[in-house]
């Protein structure tokens, strides 16, 4: 009974860690639009540094969007991986430029490998992640870092990011269902 409530109870505080990396994640879709982040510019090989894809309404929205989030669990659910609230806070922040700049980084590497922008790519399903991880690494405490925990967040988005894609895709907010 204590073991599984204790367990319930850390399920819990994953997914609520989990908020602003995931709306951060998600909310360029409908944030997104206007100049794109790399200014339509090439890299040496010729090929656009991160496509169309990205656009820098859809980062600074995405960044703001994850914050502001954030920011609120951070005032009605602070987490035992946080020193305190204010912490939680910054660490919002963190996670959230940790998300869109890994979403970036694999849109790089996608370029680089001739993806097109749209295109599906297996690790656009938890680079952003594992950047956004890396990110909070100096606002945490060590406890976040168990290796359930990383297990954990990186099974659970590597089930959700295909599901709520393909959701986008139906409720008619994406073109592709991935
Ligand atoms: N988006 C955006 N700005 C970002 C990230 C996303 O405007 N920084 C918007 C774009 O409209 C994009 C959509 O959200 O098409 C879906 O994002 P994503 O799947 O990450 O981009 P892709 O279009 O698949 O491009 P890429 O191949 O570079 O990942
Ligand atoms: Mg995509």
């Amino acid at each position: 009974m204590f073991l599984e409530l204790s367990f319930g109870g850390n399920m819990l505080e994953l997914l609520i860690f989990l908020i602003p990396i995931y709306i951060a994640n998600s909310s360029p879709v409908v944030l997104g639009g206007g100049i794109a982040l790399d200014l339509g510019k090439k890299f040496f090989d010729g090929k656009r540094i991160f496509g169309k894809g990205k656009t820098l309404r859809g980062f600074f929205g995405g960044i703001l969007a994850g914050t502001l989030a954030g920011g609120i669990v951070s005032f009605i659910y602070p987490l035992r991986f946080f020193a305190d609230p204010q912490t939680q806070f910054i660490a919002a922040f963190a996670l959230s430029l940790g998300t869109l700049c890994g979403d970036a980084f694999g849109s790089f590497l996608k370029r680089r490998m001739g993806i097109e922008s749209g295109k599906q790519f297996m690790p656009d399903t938890f680079i952003f992640l594992l950047v956004s991880l890396a990110f909070v690494f100096p606002f945490a405490l060590p406890g976040l870092f168990e290796p359930f925990n990383v297990l954990f967040f990186i099974i659970l988005t590597v089930i959700l990011h295909p599901l709520t894609n393909a959701l986008a895709n139906r409720a008619g907010l994406k073109s592709v269902p991935w």
